[in-house]
């Protein structure tokens, strides 16, 4: 089984501007996370959002309203961090929609909504070959490592710099052997998924990203995926 793990649990504090989570802001009259699971529903057997508990009611009425069907489209309870947001998705996954270890999951930012066909399928494909793969670009700025922030440490080779995006994807049983082997302070500094994978000696296969798949962060982000939505409606 290929399960979609949207994950939309955060609250979206650095976009700033209001209460409502960026998950929902509108790109030309659609909610960012509806563009999100629309993009999976041809390739997964279902979608599975973490979202924050306190939007679900609201979430809710927004996939009634967008999808006629949403049969496929499940919201479960994300989490206090990202990882126990996809810790949520894949519990669920196992008891409701009966899943086993070797099911593989595509994790993916709900505050992506430009992810392409490409990159979904190519994860798909790839996964047959490694533990895990994530969808990363070059580095076009160059990169200084600083540990002060005010002055260079060092200078790492431009062409071996690459930046993450999503999805990330990998089975759900090695996610949970490696979730449940940390400890509680291992779990709250475990930021990426790909990195926890890589501390367990598993192998990291990087798949070609795209810019266009620019992740919501500030209120710039929000103002360049405007434009993107509205060049592509
Ligand atoms: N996320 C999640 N569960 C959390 C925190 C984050 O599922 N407890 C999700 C966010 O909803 C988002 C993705 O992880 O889709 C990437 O995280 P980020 O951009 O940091 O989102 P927020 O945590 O919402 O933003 P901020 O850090 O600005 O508050």
């Amino acid at each position: 089984m290929i399960i979609a793990g949207i994950v939309a649990g955060g609250t979206g504090s650095r976009m700033g501007g209001g209460e409502l989570p960026k998950q929902f802001l509108e790109l030309a009259l659609k909610p960012v996370f509806i563009y999100t699971a629309e993009k999976f529903l041809k390739y997964a057997d279902a979608v599975v959002i973490g979202m924050n508990p306190d939007w679900i009611d609201y979430a809710n009425e927004l996939l009634e309203k967008f999808f006629h069907h949403k049969e496929k489209i499940f919201l479960v309870k994300g989490g206090s961090d990202r990882n126990e947001t996809v810790k949520n998705i894949i519990s669920f996954s196992k008891e409701s929609l009966k899943c086993i270890d070797s099911d593989i999951i595509l994790t993916h930012d709900a505050v992506r909504p430009f992810v392409s066909d490409e990159i979904i399928y190519e994860s798909i494909s790839r996964i047959e070959r490694c533990d895990i793969c994530t969808a990363a670009v070059p580095a076009t700025d160059t990169i200084i490592v600083s540990s002060d922030g005010e002055t260079a440490d060092s200078f790492p080779n431009r062409a071996e710099i690459f930046l993450v995006q999503t999805p990330q994807t990998f089975r759900i049983g090695d996610f949970e052997d490696i979730y449940n082997s940390l400890s509680d302070n291992e779990k709250k500094i475990a930021t990426d998924v790909c990195r926890l994978f890589k501390s367990k000696g598993k192998k990291v296969l990087l798949i070609k990203g795209n810019p266009k798949n620019i992740k919501l962060t500030y209120p710039y982000d929000y103002q360049t995926a405007k434009i993107i939505a509205e060049s592509i409606v």
